[in-house]
């Protein structure tokens, strides 16, 4: 049986992705420090026969030991707060991109056949909206005066009103940008 170490298993995505993997025959492991601002001080239920290892995905000991016997990997030890990674910037680069680099270089030397790493929603920059006669609007951009007179919605640039429309499909073009 193949085995999958999940980091960030015990998440909101990582929850479904051990469901999943365990209905398809895989044998899961995770390894998650159950942050606090995720989990309180809720224990984290993972289902029978999922091994838990608590522990941060910064600390290359234990990602080596948890990487032991391991054919793939799915990565999403992370912390995601969009704005408060705007002034806490050394938690997240800490926890998501120095996480990322342990990890990877904890891989270098094992036979692991794939890793899959989240992407963020915030790529596709603010989605999909439409004008009032049903016109796609493509890229859309908040204005800074409007958020701070709380006009959430983005408007077009003639000033007219823009709705949301469908969700944002895989295929659209990126467009990475966030604004507070
Ligand atoms: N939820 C969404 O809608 C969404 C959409 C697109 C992409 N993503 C991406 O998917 C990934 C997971 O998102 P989520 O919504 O499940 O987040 P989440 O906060 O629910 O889960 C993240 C898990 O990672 C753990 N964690 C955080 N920092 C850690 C660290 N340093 N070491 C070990 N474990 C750590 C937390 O304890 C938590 O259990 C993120 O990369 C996120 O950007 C999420």
């Amino acid at each position: 049986m193949k085995q999958i170490l999940i980091t960030g298993g015990c998440g909101f995505i990582g929850r479904y992705v051990t469901e999943e993997l365990l209905a398809q025959g895989y044998s899961v492991r995770i390894l998650d420090s159950l942050i606090d601002q995720v989990h309180g001080d809720a224990a984290a239920a993972t289902p029978d026969g999922v091994e838990l290892i608590r522990a941060d995905v910064r600390d290359k000991a234990a990602v080596t030991e948890a990487l032991k016997g391991i054919d793939g990997v799915v990565h999403l030890a992370a912390e995601v707060g969009v704005g408060q990674s705007m002034y806490e910037i050394a938690r997240y680069v800490g926890g998501n991109d120095l996480g990322t680099a342990v990890l990877l270089e904890a891989m270098i030397d094992l036979p692991i056949k794939r890793i899959v790493v989240a992407s963020s929603m915030s790529v596709y920059g603010e989605g999909l909206y439409q004008t009032q006669d049903g016109t796609p609007s493509g890229s859309i951009r908040r204005r800074g005066a409007d958020i701070k007179a709380s006009r959430w919605d983005p408007v077009a640039q003639d000033g007219s009103a823009l709705t949301p429309t469908r969700p944002t499909s895989r295929s659209r073009l990126t467009s990475p940008r966030s604004m507070r």
